[in-house]
């Protein structure tokens, strides 16, 4: 069976989380799209070209431990800002949404360019400031030493940058569902969900 949940959304939306929880419900092949950028924005901190390691990305760069942290973060949402680099990593992620067996993809702009025929297509959202605030509860509880204030200019700077784009901005499709979980636990947004998939399968 070919089938693709594309879930896009802005950071710290809970769009992680729905994603893995689909995949598992499902059965599914999951990829978070951003671990792509992040790894190049990783690279191109290290001094490398970003469309050359764009172009040379291999599956252990996403591996690399330090790609969750916001130094990496910033340097992806300004590498993701390339067209050149946003397309070489085009190809990879069609493959892997029309893979046999459903695939579940999270990222910006999913359900806009790389799948526009995605079967379902969820767009999860949420302030900007109750987002910051999940974002720096997950990175002290890794141990990574930030403060809110930090973490809400790091998500408002992405934001923008995501939107204003030129190449892919991040916005919903005109046929997604958006999911507001500002107000919503983690559970009733990962039940809407599985709600709309299983309609559509
Ligand atoms: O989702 P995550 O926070 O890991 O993404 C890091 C950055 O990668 C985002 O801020 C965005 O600039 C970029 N990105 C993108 N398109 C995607 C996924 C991520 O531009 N599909």
């Amino acid at each position: 069976m070919i089938f693709t949940i594309a879930i896009d959304g802005p950071a710290a939306a809970g769009k992680g989380t729905i994603s893995r929880r689909l995949a598992e419900r499902f059965g599914f092949a999951h990829l978070d799209t951003g671990l792509l950028y992040r790894a190049v924005g990783a690279l191109e901190l290290q001094g490398q070209d970003a469309v050359a390691a764009a172009n040379a990305l291999d599956p252990s760069d996403l591996e690399r431990e330090d790609l969750r942290t916001p130094e990496v973060a910033q340097a992806a949402s300004r590498v993701a800002a390339i067209g050149a680099v946003r397309q070489a990593l085009v190809d990879f992620q069609r493959d892997f949404a029309r893979r046999e067996g459903g695939a579940v993809l999270d990222g910006r702009d999913i359900g806009t360019v790389i799948c526009p025929e995605a079967e379902v297509k969820l767009f999860v959202t949420a302030s900007a400031e109750v987002r910051a605030e999940r974002r720096f509860k997950e990175l002290s509880e890794k141990g990574i030493d930030t403060d809110y204030p930090s973490v809400l200019a790091d998500v408002a700077a992405r934001d923008r940058r995501d939107t204003e784009r030129a190449d892919a901005p991040m916005r919903a499709a005109e046929d997604a569902v958006v999911l507001d979980t500002s107000e919503m636990d983690i559970e009733t947004a990962v039940a809407r969900a599985e709600k709309e998939v299983s309609a559509a399968l």
